[in-house]
């Protein structure tokens, strides 16, 4: 097995204390998405693209699925393509562009990047089993914080992927940041595909999606995503020595049509004092406080070719799922 870069860990646990210190001092409170990341996160992250509520990753395998040869397609110049992802995971969405790609017969390389190496291990077993020519090369990295290098290969054409609307975890100027970083060695004719997931229906526009529809997506029956929003807290409690009593806290999920987003917060059933040893301090809750975790757009069409537009493609295509739930889009370096 290749070895994976691994980011220092006395740098990440700096960078853990130093993120729950600013935002649990912050008003509202509120913590940054990359921390439900560890290895208990990533494994219920994993859970939760399996969930029957959770349709963004169904649909977005479906239509990579059914128009993998579509997007494959490239100009007869390219030899080869390398293809780049942000925020892998375990890559299995991903498998079914590269079966079509392989279809195509062009050359591939693929270089996936995560925060969890074991999803990147599981990564490499399944590919490789599949794709014995594939030139594999996972880099365990957090792109969010480090600017990625994608390889140079004169005679190959990039395709950089930013999947499972993980762009919608950002504020728009930092995920326009993220791509224009990630893409800024790109050449003409490169290509960008985001999958976003699609803002709910208003005034009869685009699509039946629901707001409930949404919010249980993000509140499923199994109580899966309430186990991973919870396993922030044993994360603190793990790493940084703070006391929550996780029963003491309510997972909830909000709509917020101002901003387009469904929210995540972890709700304070009671008013609260909780002591973080390596903090050396408390921090207080009144009962109902909430710490926000996380912030998930929903794009409408124009907002995700607004998007592409900004990271510097322009928009080839998009294909959506028949309820038009969710969209793959396609952008051509100009
Ligand atoms: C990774 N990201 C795109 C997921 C989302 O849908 O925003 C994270 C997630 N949070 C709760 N469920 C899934």
């Amino acid at each position: 097995m290749r070895e994976l870069r691994v980011i220092d860990e006395t740098e990440s646990g700096d960078a853990v204390a130093e993120a729950v210190r600013e935002g649990l001092l912050a008003y509202p409170k509120t913590l940054p998405p990359w921390l439900f990341y560890d290895e208990q996160g990533s494994a219920l992250f994993e859970q939760i693209t399996a969930l029957p509520e959770y349709y963004l990753t169904r649909m977005e395998r479906e239509l990579l699925h059914r128009h993998g040869r579509e997007i494959a397609a490239g100009r007869d110049e390219w030899r080869r393509m390398s293809v780049v992802e942000l925020g892998a995971g375990s890559a299995q969405k991903t498998a079914w562009l590269l079966r079509a790609l392989d279809a195509e017969g062009r050359g591939i390389s693929y270089l996936p990047m995560d925060i969890s190496a074991t999803a990147l291990r599981e990564a490499e077993e399944q590919l490789g089993r599949e794709f014995p020519q594939l030139r594999l090369r996972p880099v365990l990295t957090d792109f969010m914080r480090e600017r990625p290098t994608l390889p140079i290969d004169a005679e190959a054409q990039r395709l950089l992927l930013w999947l499972g609307s993980s762009a919608g975890n950002f504020e728009m100027e930092d995920a326009v940041k993220i791509l224009r970083d990630a893409s800024a060695e790109m050449r003409e004719g490169d290509l960008l595909l985001l999958g976003l997931d699609g803002a709910p229906e208003a005034n009869g526009r685009e699509t039946d999606k629901k707001i409930s529809d949404l919010l249980r997506a993000y509140d499923d029956a199994a109580g899966v995503t309430a186990a991973f929003n919870r396993n922030l807290l044993k994360r603190m409690g793990r790493e940084l020595g703070a006391e929550f009593c996780v029963e003491q806290f309510e997972h909830e999920a909000r709509w917020n049509g101002r901003t387009s987003c469904v929210e995540m917060h972890l709700v304070s059933k009671i008013a609260q004092s909780v002591f973080v040893r390596e903090l050396e301090r408390s921090f207080d809750f009144q009962a109902g406080e909430s710490i926000h975790t996380e912030n998930s757009r929903k794009f409408t069409r124009d907002e995700a070719r607004a998007l592409v537009a900004a990271a510097g493609f322009s928009t080839v295509k998009s294909w959506h799922d028949p309820d038009g739930w969710y969209g793959l889009y396609l952008g051509q370096r100009v």
